[in-house]
């Protein structure tokens, strides 16, 4: 159910009556219970065209607008909103509906191939903080659209080329040559990034060799191909621990490296220039961009082949949207990087465009996303000012939830215990990320992020828990409380917001999936858990004076409540827990 689209199309009915389709129908969720639950904010605009006041205006719309199934009333405030208060009946029939449907009562939207670009580590080094970002938004968003009923096609754009792979190779060939195996020479790619490149700034030889093996790895050597394979299969498989630790839903067959476009490459040069859309300059392959001139009107400048011959970036992007539009047949592409290559996308959706390669209606998300800082508003680093490997973070946080575990008094198993700590400690950073707005930096900090207080992971798993508990000290199981059906009813005000809340869960996934904003998902989630807890205090379930059906029907909100947050929560990746 989506009420605000609901009462969108009620009141476009409205206007029409009134002489007045095609006018603006904005409705809102009001701010105050004392206001309704939502707004109509459109008589004022309507009153400027009809020259009329506005609180008549408003009187003539809610003379012929048809709420009557679901307001108790509507009343004209101020200079002419309109305030809606939603007729509990109605809110209770409709929370009944929802509760009867697998999907709560959410529909799927037309479906469309929608490419998902994500994660994407340089296969060079090991994936540190800022990949953490890009994985885990993004699988936020594969799963919501996917949910939502989108076939989605995951797609790895890993850097696994490009010419400091000559280095690591010519590195990597005389460990195997000392008879290290490749798994061991890897195991820590950043210790042996370092060393390839101590060797190639300090070595006598090193460089030239480094260099050979770049053209010979370009060139197709078959040796230097199967060496080139077996680094970027190791490294592959440390990105897949990451995943898992993650609990990231990105396989193998996700994998569509930079490489895997290399074939391609001329022809999408070959293509460009056939469409005029690049010309020669200076021996480069070179498209300018006057809808991205400077303040002179100088154009931008966007190469997609050296003079030398060699490609770039952007190319390798332009033939990953050939691809994706010819084979994956995708109408939609959502990349998720950080906001520094903001610029980068706007000029390659600009230069496919004109190429053709994206159809006039296909959509080109770039959903860029701020970074991660310390406490010190600094970008994230270790004491000693290195990039932190997301490995080591992750294992920290499940190390701090686990001292924090011990602190509370439980009598939990202590492999039980274990995997709490990783359920907590995962979800606290995953969380403490998602629930940030994507497009702005945010500080880093293990307090809140690890507390039980606030808009925390640990805070939605817990409440979560005691709705499972409140299950359990009622002696009935959801599935009894499902089949049982019993009628909702809607009295306290408690239970008339919990409720309301409850059915804005469509509209706000719809909400997310269309801007790829998994912030919107944690707050709703915060707001239904922190309603719930209202709920709960002032509505008693258990006790002996409640009747049986307020019992059952308040029995039949903590069920909704309970598979609200947990099917929010399973898309954002993050772990319930039935006890804590
Ligand atoms: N590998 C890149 C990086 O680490 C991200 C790739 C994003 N996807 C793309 N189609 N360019 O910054």
């Amino acid at each position: 159910m989506n009420i605000q689209a609901l009462l969108v199309s009620r009141f476009s009915a409205a206007l029409a009556q009134l002489d007045a389709a095609g006018a603006a129908v904005p409705v809102s969720k009001s701010t105050r219970p004392e206001f309704g639950e939502y707004q109509f904010n459109g008589a004022m605009g309507l009153a400027k065209i009809k020259r009329c006041p506005p609180r008549e205006v408003a009187q003539q719309i809610l003379d012929v607008v048809e709420l009557d199934d679901i307001a108790a009333r509507c009343e004209i405030a101020g200079p002419g909103f309109i305030n809606i208060h939603l007729a509990p009946a109605w809110l209770a029939q409709q929370a009944q509906i929802t509760l009867a449907d697998e999907r709560l009562a959410i529909p799927k939207q037309p479906q469309q191939h929608i490419v998902v670009d994500y994660s994407a580590p340089n296969l060079a080094k090991e994936m540190h903080v800022g990949h953490l970002r890009s994985t885990i938004i993004g699988d936020a968003v594969a799963k919501a659209l996917e949910f939502m009923g989108h076939h989605v096609i995951r797609q790895n754009h890993m850097g696994d080329w490009g010419t400091q792979f000559g280095m690591l190779l010519a590195h990597l060939n005389d460990r195997l040559q000392a008879n290290e195996v490749a798994e061991t020479a890897l195991s820590d790619l950043e210790d042996f990034y370092r060393a390839a490149k101590v060797r190639f700034d300090e070595e006598e030889g090193f460089a030239d060799r480094a260099r050979q093996y770049v053209v010979k790895l370009q060139g197709g050597d078959a040796q230097c191909l199967a060496l080139w394979q077996n680094f970027i299969d190791v490294s592959i498989t440390h990105s897949e621990e990451i995943y898992s630790k993650l609990g990231v839903s990105l396989q193998r067959t996700d994998v569509m490296g930079e490489s895997a476009y290399n074939p391609d490459l001329p022809n999408v040069i070959s293509e460009l220039q056939a469409q005029g859309v690049v010309v020669e300059d200076a021996g480069a392959q070179v498209a300018f961009l006057d809808e991205l001139a400077d303040k002179n009107g100088k154009p931008a400048v966007y190469i997609v082949q050296k003079s030398g011959g060699g490609y770039l970036y952007a190319t390798t992007d332009l033939a990953a949207i050939r691809y994706r539009k010819t084979q994956l047949n995708a109408s939609r592409t959502l990349i998720f990087t950080d906001a520094r290559q903001a610029l980068h996308f706007k000029q390659t959706e600009i230069v496919a465009r004109k190429a053709g390669f994206l159809a006039d209606t296909d959509r080109y998300q770039h959903c860029p996303f701020g970074m991660m800082l310390g406490k010190d508003g600094k970008p994230f680093k270790t004491r000693t000012g290195g990039t932190v490997k997301l490995v080591d973070l992750l294992d920290e946080s499940i190390e701090r939830a686990d001292a924090l575990l011990q602190t509370r008094e439980n009598d939990f198993s202590t492999d039980t215990l274990a995997l709490m700590a990783q359920q907590i400690g995962i979800s606290a950073v995953k969380y403490a990320d998602l629930s940030k707005s994507r497009t702005t930096d945010y500080i880093f900090d293990w307090d809140t992020m690890l507390s039980f207080e606030g808009n925390t992971a640990p805070y939605l798993q817990y409440a979560y828990t005691r709705i499972q508990s409140i299950f359990s000290k009622a002696g009935i199981t959801p599935a009894e409380l499902s089949a049982s059906a019993v009628p909702i009813q809607i009295e306290a005000d408690q239970e008339k917001a919990l409720v309301t809340k409850l059915l804005q869960y469509q509209d706000t996934l719809e909400q997310m999936v269309d801007d790829a904003t998994p912030h919107l998902l944690c707050t709703y989630i915060y707001e239904l858990a922190s309603l719930f807890m209202k709920f709960y205090e002032a509505c008693p379930i258990l006790k002996d004076t409640v009747s049986e059906s307020d019992r059952q029907s308040r029995l039949a909100l903590c069920l909704l409540t309970s598979r609200t947050m947990k099917n929010g929560l399973d898309i954002l990746g993050i772990a319930t827990l039935d006890k804590m």
